[in-house]
C-alpha cells in the first residue's frame, strides 16, 4: 500500500507542471525550460511504472496469502461443525463458500487495494493542489456530494440486496448440481435425466434471472456515474472559462483543472466499473465470516483421557432428537457395556440403531441422560482423543480418492508397509488388492468407484484395523453384500473384534449369534435383551423378529 501511495505521490504533481508551463514558460518562450519539464514528466512516469509493477506484485501477494488462511479458516471451521448443524446444509453451499466465496474476495480485494483505495488519496491529493491554484473553481468538488448521497439512496441498497438474492440463488444452484452430480448413477439407472434436468434447470433459472436483474441496475448506476461526471467536467470548464473571462483565473490553471479533474473522480467512475465486483465481495464476505462465525461447532472440551482406555459405555436414559424430527430417535435409553464385550443392536429400520453409534462417539449430543466411557461422562472427555481410539465401519464404507495405501493410512499414517498387509490379510482383503495393477499403490478413483461393494467393505475393514481400536462399531457393515462376501467378512470382523469392545449393528440376525448380549430397538427404546440363545427361548419381540426375518 505505502508503494501504492509512493506511486501516486510521482503523478500528483501534474497539473502544477501543466499550468507552469502554460501560464509561466509559455509567455516566456522558454523551450529549454518546457522540455526539461517534460523530462522530468517522464522520469516521473517511469518511476510510477515501476512501483505499480513492485506495489501490484506485493498487494498480489499478501492477497493471496489472506485468502489461503481464509480458506484454511473455512475448512478448519467446517471440520467442527456439529452434525446437527450440518445434516441441514446443502454440501454444495459449503463448497460454494469454501471455493467461490473466497475466490470472490479475493477478486475484489485486489483492485480495491491496488487501485481504489490509491485512487482515494489521489483524488485527495488532486484536490489539495487545485485547492492551492484555485480555491474558488476547486468549489465545484462540493457538487460532488449531491451526486454521492443521491448515489447511496438510489443504488446501493438496491444494489446490495440483489447482489444477496444472487448469491443464495448461485449457492442453492451449487447445492442442487452437485446433489445431481453425486447421484448420477441413480438418474441413468432410473432413465430420469429429464426429471433431473428440469430440477435443476427451476434454480439455474433463478440464478439467470437474479444476474438479469443485477446487470441492469448496475449498469444503470455506471450510466448515471459517467454522466454525473461529464455534467461536472463541463461545469468546470465553462466556470473556468467564465473566470478566466473576468480575469479571475489563468488559462494555465484552467488547463491544470481539466487535467485534474479525471483523477478527482476517478475513484466515482472506479467505483462504478468494479461495484459488481465489489457487492458480490462483500456478499461473499459475509456469507464466509457467517459460516465463521456460526456457533454451531462441537461444544466437546472436556479434556479427560482414561488411559489406557478400556472400553466400558454407559448410556444412562438418554433421551435424543434430530434437530427438525418430530420425534425423538432415542427415548430414555440405557444400556451398559462392559470392557471388551461384544453387544449386538437388532431392531427394524428406523430404530434409532445407528444413532446408538453417533452418540457414542459424540457426534450429536443428548437432550437428556449422560454417556459415559470408562465412567468418565463425555464432557469430560476429550472425544477427539476418544474418537482416534475408536474405529467404524458403516454399511456404505466411505472411500478416499487416492491409493489403496492412503486409504488405509488414513486410520494410522504411521503404519508400516508389513502392517498394512497385515491388515489386508486379516480382512480379507490381500487377496484382491494384490490383483490390481499397483497393488496397494493403485488409485481406487473417487469414492472408489473401481471397487465392487464387497471389496469396499474389506478395505474399510482393514482401515479399521489398522487402527487397533479400543472401541469397535460396525453399523450393518454386511448388509449391502452378497452372501460370498459376507461370509468372508463375517470371519473378518470375527478375528477383528478380539480384545476389543464391539458394537455390532445388525439386519441379519445370523450375523449376531456369537455376541454376548443382543439388545432389541423398537421406536429408540429398548424393549429386550439377552444371549441369542435365551432370546430364542423367550417369546418376545425377539421371536418376531426372527419370524419376520424367515418370512421374508
Ligand atoms: N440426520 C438425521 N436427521 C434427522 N433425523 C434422523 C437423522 N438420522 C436418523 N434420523 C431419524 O432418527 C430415527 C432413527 O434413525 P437411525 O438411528 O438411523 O435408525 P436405524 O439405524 O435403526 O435404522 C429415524 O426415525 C430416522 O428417520
Ligand atoms: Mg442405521
Amino acid at each position: 500500500m505505502l508503494l501504492a501511495f509512493c506511486r501516486i505521490l510521482t503523478i500528483a504533481p501534474l497539473p502544477l507542471i501543466f499550468q507552469h508551463i502554460i501560464d509561466k514558460l509559455m509567455p516566456e518562450e522558454n523551450i529549454a525550460r518546457i522540455l526539461e519539464l517534460s523530462a522530468l514528466t517522464v522520469v516521473l512516469l517511469i518511476l510510477h511504472h515501476i512501483l505499480s509493477i513492485q506495489g501490484a506484485a506485493r498487494i498480489g501477494k499478501a492477497v493471496a496469502q489472506l485468502i489461503l488462511d481464509l480458506r484454511g479458516q473455512i475448512f478448519q471451521k467446517i471440520q467442527y461443525l456439529s452434525f446437527g448443524y450440518l445434516d441441514q446444509q446443502k454440501t454444495g453451499r459449503l463448497l460454494s463458500k469454501y471455493a467461490f466465496d473466497t475466490q470472490k474476495i479475493e477478486t475484489v480485494l485486489m483492485p480495491i487495494l491496488n487501485f481504489f483505495l490509491p485512487n482515494v488519496f489521489y483524488s485527495i491529493a488532486t484536490l489539495a493542489i487545485l485547492v492551492f491554484l484555485n480555491w474558488k473553481l476547486a468549489m465545484v468538488v462540493v457538487l460532488l456530494l449531491p451526486i454521492f448521497a443521491l448515489m447511496r439512496n438510489r443504488y446501493f441498497e438496491n444494489f446490495r440486496q440483489r447482489n444477496e438474492a444472487s448469491r443464495v440463488a448461485n449457492e442453492n444452484m451449487a447445492g442442487t448440481a452437485s446433489e445431481f452430480f453425486t447421484a448420477l448413477r441413480l438418474v441413468r439407472f432410473y432413465g430420469e435425466e429429464r426429471q433431473a434436468e428440469s430440477m435443476l434447470q427451476v434454480s439455474n433459472d433463478e440464478v439467470a434471472r437474479r444476474r438479469v436483474e443485477l446487470v441492469r441496475v448496475s449498469s444503470s448506476f455506471a450510466s448515471f456515474s459517467y454522466g454525473a461526471i461529464k455534467m461536472l467536467s463541463l461545469v468546470v470548464v465553462a466556470g473556468g472559462a467564465i473566470m478566466a473571462i473576468h480575469g479571475q483565473v489563468s488559462t494555465g490553471t484552467v488547463l491544470a483543472f481539466v487535467a485534474g479533474l479525471p483523477s478527482l473522480v476517478d475513484p466515482i467512475q472506479m467505483f462504478a466499473n468494479i461495484s459488481d465486483q465489489f457487492f458480490l465481495g462483500q456478499e461473499a464476505y459475509k456469507s464466509a465470516r457467517e459460516l465463521l462465525m456460526a456457533p454451531y461447532v462441537e461444544q466437546w472440551k472436556g479434556c479427560e483421557r482414561p488411559e489406557p482406555l478400556k472400553g466400558e459405555v454407559l448410556f444412562d436414559r438418554v433421551t435424543f432428537r434430530y434437530p427438525d424430527a418430530d420425534r425423538d430417535a432415542l427415548d430414555a435409553f440405557s444400556l451398559h457395556i462392559r470392557p471388551g464385550e461384544k453387544v449386538a443392536l437388532v431392531g427394524a429400520s428406523g430404530a434409532g440403531k445407528s444413532t446408538v453409534a453417533n452418540l457414542m462417539l459424540g457426534l450429536y449430543q443428548p437432550a437428556e441422560g449422560e454417556i459415559r466411557v470408562d465412567g468418565i461422562p463425555q464432557e469430560h472427555l476429550d472425544m477427539r482423543w476418544l474418537r482416534q481410539r475408536a474405529a467404524i465401519v458403516l454399511q456404505e464404507s466411505i472411500i478416499l480418492s487416492g491409493t489403496i495405501a492412503d486409504n488405509l493410512r488414513f486410520a494410522n499414517p504411521r503404519a508400516s508397509d508389513a502392517e498394512l498387509r497385515d491388515a489386508a490379510r486379516l480382512a480379507r482383503a490381500d487377496a484382491f488388492i494384490e490383483q490390481l495393477p499397483q497393488g496397494y499403490d493403485t488409485v481406487v478413483g473417487e469414492r472408489g468407484a473401481q471397487l465392487s461393494g464387497g471389496q469396499r467393505q474389506r478395505l474399510s475393514i482393514a482401515r479399521a484395523l489398522l487402527r487397533n481400536p479400543v472401541l469397535l462399531i460396525l453399523d450393518e457393515p454386511t448388509s449391502a453384500l452378497d452372501y460370498e462376501s459376507e461370509r468372508q467378512i463375517q470371519a473378518a470382523l470375527e478375528t477383528l473384534a478380539e480384545g476389543r469392545t464391539v458394537v455390532t449393528i445388525a439386519h441379519r440376525l445370523s450375523t449376531i449369534r456369537d455376541a454376548d448380549r443382543i439388545l432389541i430397538l423398537e421406536q429408540g427404546r429398548l424393549i429386550d435383551q439377552g444371549s441369542y440363545d435365551e432370546l430364542v427361548e423367550r417369546d418376545g419381540p425377539f421371536q418376531r423378529l426372527l419370524a419376520s426375518a424367515q418370512g421374508a
